[in-house]
């Protein structure tokens, strides 16, 4: 196990470039099952969940081969339509691969993916979706059955905005007999690179980048090259984490579209920025003022920044709120911010912060992937050094991120460890 050791208060200043959106390539990887052939995808972030996907896809007889920033996969031949639990557990967007399976080939045998680490993580508009385009599903020992002698369009509409329900449903009804009209789609830019793909593809989707999406179901879908767009989740991670040193950092290789809403909040705490066409500078003199967040599907703030958000807010002075609409429990980060020293109290799926208060480094615990970054965010700043256990879960989403945070002025040192 690794663990990362940060001594606090030093100031970041300097220039990132950032990596490709994880949960744009796990939104792109399995679109190759619907198309025998090479791909080319550029821009793919070196991550331990893209390891968990290449594995995935190739147990079913597709081979990755993952080359600098380039992934390329042959799906020539596809021998297995089942996911295993050892890969989904790991990794829910494991299940992105049913629809293309049942879509394609009429059948998929994919176990379903459970909870994480801060609650239940449903997969029912997913199932509903397929099933209203054909497919029989039924669910025997924690594996989703889906068969289908052919996938028919069908109206469908998404009781929740669902990134992930969204993608799947997409997928296989892009090679059903007939139209599909999905409503209340996700927008997420991971959505609309996946619906551009799959466009380039042969695809036939009018509404690409909308909630309304029109699909007239081909015959056949072709392989294609294409590129990962940057990681918003990263970009903004890295622009709190100077906001928080009182620092300064140039960040290249960004979609500014994508980020609006976080830049206008940094603006809100003091944050001086500057955007340009795939860059962005910040630079920040004081103390944040307290500015509460609440998330929402895009172009609002994404959950996926919450636990980050929390840590910056613990500098400011004075009290925030920031709620999660998505994952109302999403505050697995909170008693590890705690033992830093801070005042922070969740009711229901808000969590008080108190800031001000005095932050001295100890050993915290990573328990998912956003958390860790709060956590990392946090040390940056206590007094002291700090200690960040099970790092593995970093390791799924922030490409280098050791690398980046000294590359810009940080002490981050990755050290063995016992400790689990
Ligand atoms: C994607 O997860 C992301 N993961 C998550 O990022 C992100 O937090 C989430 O979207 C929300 O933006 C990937 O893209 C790989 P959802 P996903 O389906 O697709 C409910 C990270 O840190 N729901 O959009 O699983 C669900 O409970 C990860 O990078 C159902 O009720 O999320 C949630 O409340 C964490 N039934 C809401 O919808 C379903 O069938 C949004 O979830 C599906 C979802």
């Amino acid at each position: 196990m690794d663990k990362f050791v940060i001594e606090g208060g030093r100031r970041l200043s300097g220039k990132l470039s950032v990596s490709g959106a994880k949960n744009g390539s796990l939104a792109l990887m399995p679109a190759s099952l619907l198309a025998p052939g090479f791909y080319h995808l550029y821009n793919t972030p070196n991550l331990n969940d893209i390891w968990t996907m290449s594995r995935l896809i190739s147990s079913m007889g597709v081979n990755c081969d993952f080359e600098g920033s380039t992934l390329t996969i042959d799906s020539r031949e596809i021998t297995s339509f089942e996911a295993p639990y050892e890969h989904v557990k790991k990794m829910r967007a494991s299940f992105y691969v049913l629809g293309p399976l049942v879509s394609r080939f009429g059948k998929a045998r994919v176990s379903l993916p459970g909870g994480c680490a801060w609650g239940p993580r449903p997969v029912d508009l997913h199932l509903k979706g397929l099933e209203k385009l054909g497919a029989e599903i039924n669910i025997e020992g924690g594996y989703v059955n889906a068969q289908a002698k052919k996938l028919i369009g069908a109206n469908f509409h998404f009781d929740i905005s669902s990134v992930g329900a969204t993608g799947n449903v997409l997928m296989a009804a892009t090679l059903a007999k007939g139209t599909t009209l999905l409503t209340n789609a996700a927008i997420e830019p991971e959505i609309t690179a996946l619906e551009e793909m799959l466009v380039k593809m042969g695809a036939k989707i009018n509404g690409v980048g909308t909630t309304t999406l029109e699909i007239e179901g081909v015959d056949e879908l072709f392989p294609v090259d294409e590129t990962t767009i940057p990681d918003r989740i990263e970009a903004a991670t890295y622009l709190i984490a100077a906001a928080m040193t009182k620092g300064e950092i140039t960040l290249e290789n960004i979609i500014p579209a994508h980020l609006p809403v976080v830049f206008s909040k940094l603006g809100e705490t003091g944050c001086q920025l500057q955007v340009y066409k795939d860059s962005v500078y910040l630079k920040m003199d004081d103390l944040p003022k307290p500015v509460d967040l609440v998330t929402s599907v895009y172009p609002g703030i994404p959950t996926d920044i919450q636990a980050q958000w929390t840590a910056y807010m613990m500098l400011a002075d004075g009290v925030s709120k920031v709620t999660d609409t998505i994952y109302h429990d999403r505050f697995m980060h909170i008693p590890e911010l705690l033992r830093l020293g801070a005042d922070i109290n969740v009711i229901e799926n808000a969590a008080i912060i108190q800031g001000g208060k005095k932050l001295t480094g100890a050993v915290v615990m990573s328990s998912d992937l956003r958390a860790s970054a709060s956590l990392i965010l946090a040390a940056l700043v206590a007094e002291g050094e700090s200690e960040i256990l099970r790092i593995y879960h970093i390791d799924r989403g922030y490409e280098n991120i050791e690398d980046k945070l000294n590359a810009i002025g940080a002490s981050v040192k990755r050290v063995k460890t016992d400790l689990i």
